[in-house]
Parts: C-alpha cells; sequence; structure tokens
C-alpha cells in the first residue's frame, strides 16, 4: 500500500533556473527543475517520488503510443505578496482526473497522492512561479499506460507525472474564432467530457484549417446537428446576450467541466448576473450578432484564463465585436479571479491552496 511518508527526493544537481529568461516565456516550452512520478503495478500506485525534470524511456510497444490511454490536467500556481506559494482549486482537478481515469479504463489516482505529490513538487519549485502580473507556473499532471503489449485492452501497468511550467499569456491578444459546422470533437457517449489526450488530437485538423484561414480557434457544434454551441478547443465559451450570461450545460457528456467555467459562473451569480446554462443554437447566436444584442463574447479556461473573442466567423461571415471596455463583465471577472489566485482579496469560496 502507498505511504505517504515513503516519498523520496532526488534534487537536480544545479538548478535551471538561471538561465531561463523569465520576461520572454514562450507558453509551454519551458520545464522546471524537477517532476513528481508514481507507478501503477499490480493493481497499486507504488515508488511515489520526485525527481529531476528528465526524459522517459519506452517501449516502441507502449501502448499508449498506439491506443491512446492517455489523460491530463492542467491547473496553475501563483505567488502572493509574502511569496506563498498558491494553487487555485487543486482538488478539483484531482477529482476530473479521476473522471477522465474510469471513462479511459484507468485506475484512479488517490487524493493523497496527487495532492502531497503536488504540494511536495511546488515546494520544491517554488521559485519557479513568476512574479509578474498575469504570468504563473503551469502544472501538468498526467497519466500513461505502460504496458508493453501490442493487442487492445486496458494496459495493466500506468505512469502518473506531474511538471511544471513557468507561462506568460496562452492566448497574447484578443482571439478570433470559426463557428465549426462540419467537424466534430465530440458527440453524447463520447468521450468529450474527459480530458482524454486523443480528444484534442483529433481536433488538429479542423483546427489547423481554421487558422489557414486566418482564425485562432474553432468553437464547436454538437456532434448530432450542429445547431448547438458547445465549446472551444482549450475553453469553454461564455456569451453575454442582452443581459444574461449563457453557456453551454455539461451534462450533455461532450463538454470539458472546465474548472474556470464553474468559477466564473459562481462569480456571475455571486454579483447577481442573470446565468443561464444551456444550449445556445446557432441560430440565436447568429441572430444576436445580426441585431446587435451580442454584448460579449469570451472563452474560460486555466490556460487561456479569460480570453476575449474579438471576432466570430459564423456561416461564412465574420463579426467584429466592441472592445471590452472595464465596465464589461470579462474584464471585471479576469480581474476578480486574478485577485483571489494571487491572494490580494479573500478567498470567500476556498478555492485557494497555500503551500
Ligand atoms: C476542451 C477544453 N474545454 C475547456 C477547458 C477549460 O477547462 P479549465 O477551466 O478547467 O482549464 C479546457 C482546458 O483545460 C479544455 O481543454
Amino acid at each position: 500500500m502507498f505511504d505517504i511518508s515513503n516519498i523520496s527526493i532526488e534534487k537536480i544537481s544545479e538548478s535551471k533556473i538561471t538561465q531561463t529568461d523569465f520576461d520572454n516565456l514562450t507558453f509551454g516550452r519551458v520545464f522546471s527543475d524537477h517532476m513528481f512520478v508514481a507507478d501503477y503495478k499490480d493493481g497499486e500506485w507504488t515508488s511515489p517520488r520526485i525527481v529531476p525534470y528528465q526524459k522517459l524511456a519506452i517501449s516502441p510497444a507502449n501502448a499508449t503510443l498506439h491506443y491512446a490511454q492517455s489523460i491530463f490536467e492542467g491547473l496553475k500556481a501563483y505567488k502572493d505578496q509574502n511569496g506563498n506559494a498558491l494553487i487555485f482549486r487543486p482538488e478539483a482537478n484531482w477529482a476530473r482526473m479521476n473522471e477522465s481515469a474510469k471513462r479511459m479504463c484507468m485506475p484512479e489516482i488517490p487524493e493523497e497522492i496527487f495532492m502531497h505529490g503536488l504540494e511536495e513538487l511546488i515546494k520544491l519549485d517554488k521559485n519557479w512561479i513568476p512574479n509578474q502580473p498575469g504570468y504563473s507556473l503551469y502544472i501538468r499532471p498526467f497519466m500513461f499506460a505502460t504496458d508493453e503489449y501490442v493487442g487492445i485492452r486496458p494496459s495493466d501497468t500506468y505512469k502518473f507525472i506531474i511538471f511544471t511550467c513557468p507561462v506568460s499569456k496562452y492566448y497574447a491578444k484578443p482571439v478570433r474564432v470559426k463557428v465549426e459546422t462540419k467537424f466534430t470533437r465530440a458527440f453524447a457517449g463520447g468521450t468529450g467530457y474527459a480530458k482524454a489526450a486523443g480528444n484534442y488530437g483529433a481536433a488538429l485538423y479542423p483546427a489547423r484549417q481554421a487558422q489557414n484561414m486566418g482564425y485562432d480557434q474553432l468553437i464547436w457544434t454538437d456532434g448530432l446537428s450542429h445547431s448547438k454551441i458547445e465549446e472551444s478547443g482549450t475553453m469553454n465559451v461564455m456569451f453575454i446576450i442582452n443581459d444574461t450570461l449563457i453557456t453551454a450545460p455539461t451534462d450533455t457528456g461532450t463538454i470539458l467541466k472546465g474548472i474556470t467555467r464553474d468559477s466564473v459562473l459562481t462569480l456571475a451569480r455571486d454579483k447577481g448576473l442573470k446565468v443561464e446554462e444551456r444550449s445556445l443554437t446557432v441560430e440565436e447566436l447568429y441572430q444576436a450578432l445580426e441585431n446587435g444584442t451580442l454584448k460579449e463574447a469570451f472563452g474560460t479556461g486555466t490556460a487561456a484564463t479569460i480570453a476575449n473573442i474579438e471576432l466570430i466567423n459564423l456561416r461564412d461571415k465574420d463579426y467584429t465585436l466592441p472592445t471590452p471596455t472595464d465596465s464589461y463583465f470579462s474584464k471585471q471577472v479576469y480581474k476578480t479571479l486574478d485577485q483571489i489566485k494571487t491572494g490580494q482579496i479573500p478567498d470567500k469560496f476556498d478555492w485557494i491552496k497555500t503551500i
């Protein structure tokens, strides 16, 4: 059985931090000194350890490479004014990881391994949390099959790893999106609600086509009728039409239950904004764009934070949205979330884990 006191720590001989240009960070390209690793075999998690960030050796017959039993998470750590490390809603990521694990026929990760591994790793690499406003330490927990076996069945062995990256913003500027009504990201009964690696691989081709046309991202519609707005590639999407915030419901099983989505909805309700979690139809969005009742559109995600949508392509027409001012909800909620994450205002929803 896993023993929490048994976690071994092997420190890097020389930190890479002094060679890192914190003023010019590209998202996902710079990796901190250490990583947390645990192995699953014989029906249990074993050997939790922290080691220097390093390459992995795997067999060409590694089951993940062939059959995509691979899931991941994404969360962030920030620094408060006293230099404490603050992690935003890690329990929610742990719970969602286990939802993904169940769907992909993978073992669940016990809370104490996820949380203890995370805490020890952040303690050790705390200096990698950037200080600049809008910057953070992106945390990537993931799990993948490690059986050396060709044949389709769930793997008997797995690896769970957490590594971290100091990052700036994922989207440096407001995004231009295309409403996709031909290709499909997810369908009821599929894996859309899981953070399964295969979902992202399958979305690359349609997204690349949109990028070649000058758009940053797609807004996916439902796979059956392509008549309902779902989400974007790395973020949930929200619309304010007249005075109501509308976002897709998550009970369809086709949408990732975004933790930023939940946080934004909580703050919106707290502020007294009218919120509707319901399917917005493509036709409704079209009408709102045509008659000017669409006031705001933005994406929500850990990497993307609150990403303003400046342009929507729908039915082959580009609609430019007004530039948000300080009175816009998206601006206000970005600020409030940022203040909570960096400990500048009280954490009244109990979202922060202080290390
Ligand atoms: C498909 C998809 N939707 C939504 C999100 C936003 O989720 P969260 O706010 O938990 O980062 C993400 C990012 O993780 C995503 O990959």
